[in-house]
């Protein structure tokens, strides 16, 4: 295989000779800090913030920091296979998009955007279930190109399964039920904006474009109002006319009807169950042939029992430190449920990835492979499907260069012997 990181570095410096910098930055830190200087506050403190003090979205970083990688010499690693396989597929590199809500925050393309950058990188997308376009629409981008659903398991069962069935027409190759925001976190910078997109009808693109989520909405205008009016002021008018600009129906209809208010009233009520119990997993099993994988898994008995619930895989994850403040860090989480979950299932790992050697230390403590979240939305917001795929071929480049210089010529030669803890 041609070595896909000495052509990055090749690119990037070959270009430096007609004076061309890369425009998205390669560090993840500058990475973010110019998506900060390019967005909205509110935008970027949505994407960037998490819960409370943001303890866990700090330890999720330190904990990738405390891991040190030690390689092997003289092993022949001319020829690398970055490749894996995953729920009986193949894909090129042992990394994935992370399902992200409110893509519109960053950009106006949003997932749609998204889709082409992963199709054209043959790199998985996960949509989520807050996408800001439909799922028809962003798979339109995508050719056969691999793509996965994020499920957010609402009070509708109706619409669980809509939503299911939608993935499914899509070509999805799975279902990732993310489990870890049956409540909203208390994120302290949303808080200090007092900036909830969804109330301002962003992320609910799903929603509205479905045929069940429709009908409730009819229903829900006969059921009393769940939310109390916000005061008018200029702002608030502003804001209303923002909402019913973006829905996707004509003015005379929106106008005549409220769908707009309708649509964001319905989604509070139904948006998330907090009830749901291992039981209720049957439920989806009925309603797809497709491999479910649970997100939100921090506790090795919970893996375990997602094992004897016979689910397909789980994704060992804090959401990025947006839902409990203080919750473990991830990738600390990630060896007792490799230990736990044993050969049986995959267990993939998301929450502070930033880097090629990133994606290698979780693969080392046992990850079958990761999810890329924040970093992609920062390229995203920097140069829309252009700036996605920039972040994406960085992290391909520095994996694959590390693998090299680490001595592993696969993605099974990643062993828990090729790292060591200092703490
Ligand atoms: C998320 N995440 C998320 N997860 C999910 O299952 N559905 C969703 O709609 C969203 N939306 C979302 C929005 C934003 C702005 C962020 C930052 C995160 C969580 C996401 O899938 C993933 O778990 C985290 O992004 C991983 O953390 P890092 O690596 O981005 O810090």
């Amino acid at each position: 295989m041609a070595s896909i990181g000495r052509q990055r570095l090749a690119e990037i410096f070959i270009a430096g000779l007609s004076g061309i910098r890369p425009r998205i930055p390669v560090h993840p830190d500058e990475l973010e800090q110019k998506s900060r200087a390019r967005l909205p506050r509110q935008a970027f403190d949505n994407i960037a913030g998490g819960a409370g003090t943001e303890q866990t979205l700090k330890s999720n970083l330190h904990a990738f920091r405390q891991w040190h990688i030690v390689p092997r010499i003289l092993r022949d690693v001319s020829q690398r296979d970055t490749s894996i396989e995953l729920l009986g597929v193949r894909y090129p590199f042992p990394f994935l998009l992370a399902p992200i809500g409110a893509l519109e925050l960053a950009h106006p393309e949003a997932d749609r955007a998204v889709a082409r950058a992963a199709a054209r990188e043959g790199i998985p997308v996960i949509f989520s279930s807050q996408a800001s376009y439909p799922i028809e629409a962003c798979v339109a981008e995508m050719g056969e190109q691999p793509r996965w659903f994020q499920l957010y398991w609402s009070q509708s069962d109706e619409l669980v399964r809509s939503f299911i069935q939608r993935a499914e027409r899509s070509g999805c190759q799975a279902i990732v039920v993310t489990l870890d925001t049956h409540l909203p976190g208390w994120r302290t910078r949303d808080l200090a904006h007092a900036y909830f997109p969804f109330l301002r009808g962003i992320g609910i693109a799903q929603y509205v474009s479905d045929p069940v989520f429709r009908r409730l909405m009819e229903e829900a205008s006969d059921a009393g109002e769940p939310l109390k009016p916000p005061r008018i002021t200029p702002t608030t008018l502003r804001n209303i006319w923002k909402l019913f600009r973006n829905y996707p129906a004509p003015w005379h209809r929106k106008l005549r009807t409220g769908a707009p208010l309708k649509a964001v009233r319905t989604f509070i009520r139904i948006f998330s169950r907090p009830s749901l119990q291992w039981e209720d997993l049957a439920f989806l099993r009925t309603h797809t042939r497709l491999p479910i994988l649970l997100k939100g898994v921090l506790d090795p008995e919970d893996a375990r029992k997602a094992v004897e619930y016979g689910v397909q895989g789980i994704i060992v994850s804090n959401h990025g430190g947006r839902q409990i403040d203080g919750a473990i860090p991830s990738l600390e989480a990630l060896p007792a449920i490799v230990q736990a979950v044993g050969n049986h299932i995959p267990v993939l790992l998301d929450s502070g990835v930033r880097t090629g050697t990133d994606v290698f230390k979780a693969l080392a403590l046992g990850a079958s492979a990761v999810c890329i979240g924040r970093p992609y939305v920062y390229g995203l917001a920097l140069g829309g499907t252009r700036g996605v795929q920039e972040v994406i071929q960085n992290i391909k480049a520095e994996f694959d260069l590390t693998m090299g210089l680490a001595g592993c010529r696969t993605v099974a030669e990643i062993t828990p012997d090729r790292l060591v803890r200092l703490s």
